[in-house]
């Protein structure tokens, strides 16, 4: 997979894309992340990105020609599967859209900064909008970090333990089962039993009872959901 992402705040993008399960996936060639200063494409003299919004109001507006200029380079050089644009006006981002964006080959992520990009961007060139959650950042970035984490960790040899990232919660509908490691006894809390019998239909068991509890009580739309599916 590889994902070019777009910002006029690259610096934002850079420390996080560096370390643990990304960082370690882009090292071993899994995945290629690029990232582009959207300044960089600005034919404006002070390499501006923004203007202000036709019809008055406040703050500022990210212009179409950095943005169009860029991705037609990107374009130029290799086919692209989607351009996301990760915005508060959209639909909620949720593992499923995570598993199928990550089965894409090549992808663009467009993050929008000030109080919004022209639409004429949204109509001409992003063909995926996401939201991350009902609020609202200061830039896509953050989502787009979100994005590509999520992705990411389901790219074939990212985790290590191939079952991992399908226990994930979400994966089945459910959210997860609590989890302990050592030692069995913390200042005299103890863990489940079962989970040091050595009975893996058990402790399968007891999981399944754990996720369906936890996901009852915090998450019930989650709950109704996977038993109107059964
Ligand atoms: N940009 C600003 N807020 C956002 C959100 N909630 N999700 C995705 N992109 C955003």
């Amino acid at each position: 997979m590889r994902i070019d992402i777009i910002s006029a705040v690259p610096e934002l993008l850079t420390g996080p894309l560096d370390h643990s399960i990304v960082g370690r996936a882009r090292k071993a060639r899994k995945v290629d992340i690029v990232i582009h200063d959207l300044r960089q494409h600005s034919t404006d003299k002070h390499r501006k990105v923004d203007d202000y919004p036709f019809g008055g109001g406040a703050g500022l507006v990210m212009t179409p020609q950095p943005v169009f200029d860029c991705i037609e380079s990107l374009k130029r050089e290799r086919d692209y599967d989607a351009v996301i644009f990760p915005t508060p006006d959209a639909k909620v981002l949720d593992q499923q859209t995570v598993n199928k964006l990550s089965l894409l080959g090549n992808i663009i992520i467009l993050c929008g900064h000030y109080k919004g990009i022209d639409q004429r961007i949204r109509d001409e060139l992003v063909t995926v909008e996401i939201s991350i959650g009902d609020y609202v950042l200061s830039g896509g970035e953050l989502a787009a970090m979100v994005l590509v984490d999520s992705m990411v960790r389901l790219l074939p040899g990212v985790i290590g333990d191939a079952e991992s990232a399908l226990d994930d919660s979400f994966q089945d509908g459910l959210l997860s089962a609590p989890v302990y490691t050592r030692p069995a006894n913390f200042r005299g809390f103890s863990i489940p039993e079962v989970l040091a019998s050595g009975n893996h239909e058990r402790v399968r068991l007891w999981r399944e009872k754990k996720a369906l509890e936890s996901t009852r009580e915090k998450r019930p739309d989650l709950y109704q959901n996977f038993i109107n599916k059964k």
